[in-house]
């Protein structure tokens, strides 16, 4: 291996936390009797994703078509695209992948169904899609309710598109103040579900799939009946916000970044090679987060990372703590799907060693 690979600002996987971060999940999912679908935007690594297919996943998920197409040619067959995907040349590359493989993709307009409906029929194609709910994100998705009837009736109505089933992702959860209203938001985004499952049933337009996820509601949607499905992604690795909502202990975080001391310019002060662009400024997407800094400095309690320009991160010393220029510290970062994003290779390391280098293949893949 290349040793600039192994120099510092580096994205580190513990190959061996993530493997059975993969496998907890699993195992949940195989408990409950539920298919797992997890969302390969917080790693965009196609090994990453064929090793969530060994371990039992029965396909995954993507945000973007790019993400999708890169994954489908690592030779994943089942991909669904979570999102709403809109507009001529998208289309297309949406008609070109769905002739290849067993794809599903979102939507959650009569408009959208249209484009969807006429690029089906042009290419000769029967597209599955699912209709987003909003279970309390507020972002995409229809409030669950008559117009969700409405358009399930719609989509039956049109022999190219399949409706397959219902999803959300209750991304507001990430604002929770602690683990019991995490709990109570994944029960909710679980019940609202499965109860318009029923009421769709009832209405004559029955779905096969009842698709929920976020890693921290995961659990708890999992244990409400009705639920056929899961979509977690952020599991493989964890990060410092999934530690302060209490969804994850520092022992399961699998991706860390390594940095360098470069600069002790007070008692008080170091700085490291890694800023903003190999720790992201994120603190949270959705509402008010927990987390302290812009990462936690593993085994280093009394270094806080206060603040990051562009390429320096700006560490604040507790009096007792001994730190020098040349040192290395690993750091669970805040957020690790949108750190990933930035690294085109990751460390895969084994009992601390190198063991492999993974390419992250999806990296900006965004359209
Ligand atoms: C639609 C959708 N499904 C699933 C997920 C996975 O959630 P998490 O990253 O919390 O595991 C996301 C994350 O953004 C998402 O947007």
């Amino acid at each position: 291996m290349e040793e600039l690979l192994f120099d510092t600002p580096v994205a580190v996987v513990d190959l061996d936390k993530l493997e059975k971060n993969i496998e907890q999940m699993a195992a949940l999912c195989r408990a409950r009797g539920i298919a797992l679908r997890p969302h390969i935007k917080s790693h965009k690594i196609p090994e990453i994703a064929l090793a969530q297919l060994k371990a039992g996943a029965i396909g995954i998920t993507a945000a973007k078509l790019g993400e999708a197409e890169e994954m489908a040619r690592a030779g994943v067959k089942d991909i669904f695209i979570a999102n709403q995907i809109t507009g001529p040349a998208k289309l297309k590359r949406l008609a070109a992948l769905a002739a290849g493989i067993k794809l599903s993709v979102g939507v959650d307009s009569w408009r959208n169904a249209r484009e969807l409906d006429q690029i089906a029929r042009e290419t000769g194609l029967v597209l599955d899609v699912l209709v987003e709910i909003d279970t309390g994100l507020h972002r995409c998705g229809l409030e669950p309710g008559p117009q969700v009837i409405e358009l399930a009736k719609k989509l039956r109505e049109r022999p190219s598109l399949h409706l397959k089933g219902i999803f959300t992702h209750a991304g507001h959860a990430y604002g929770a103040r602690g683990p019991a209203q995490v709990e109570e938001i994944g029960r909710d985004e679980g019940q609202v579900m499965a109860q318009l499952a029923r009421q769709l049933k009832a209405a004559g337009t029955p779905v096969e799939v009842v698709s929920v996820g976020s890693t921290p509601t995961a659990r708890h949607a999992a244990q409400v009946p009705g639920v056929t499905e899961l979509r977690p992604g952020n599991y493989v690795f964890y990060d410092a916000i999934q530690l302060a909502l209490g969804v994850a202990a520092v022992g399961n975080c699998a991706l860390t970044v390594r940095a360098t001391v470069i600069s002790r310019p007070a008692p008080d002060r170091a700085v490291i090679d890694a800023g903003s662009k190999a720790l992201n400024l994120d603190k949270g997407a959705h509402g008010a987060s927990l987390v302290r800094g812009f990462g936690i400095v593993l085994g280093r309690p009394g270094l806080t990372i206060e603040r990051l320009s562009e390429e320096h991160g700006i560490l604040a010393l507790d009096p007792a703590e001994i730190l020098d220029v040349g040192d290395v510290v690993e750091i669970i970062p805040n957020h690790a799907c949108t750190v990933i994003n930035l690294f085109d290779t990751v460390l895969g390391t084994r009992k601390g060693k190198a063991a492999e280098v993974l390419r992250v293949a999806a990296r900006g893949k965004s359209r």
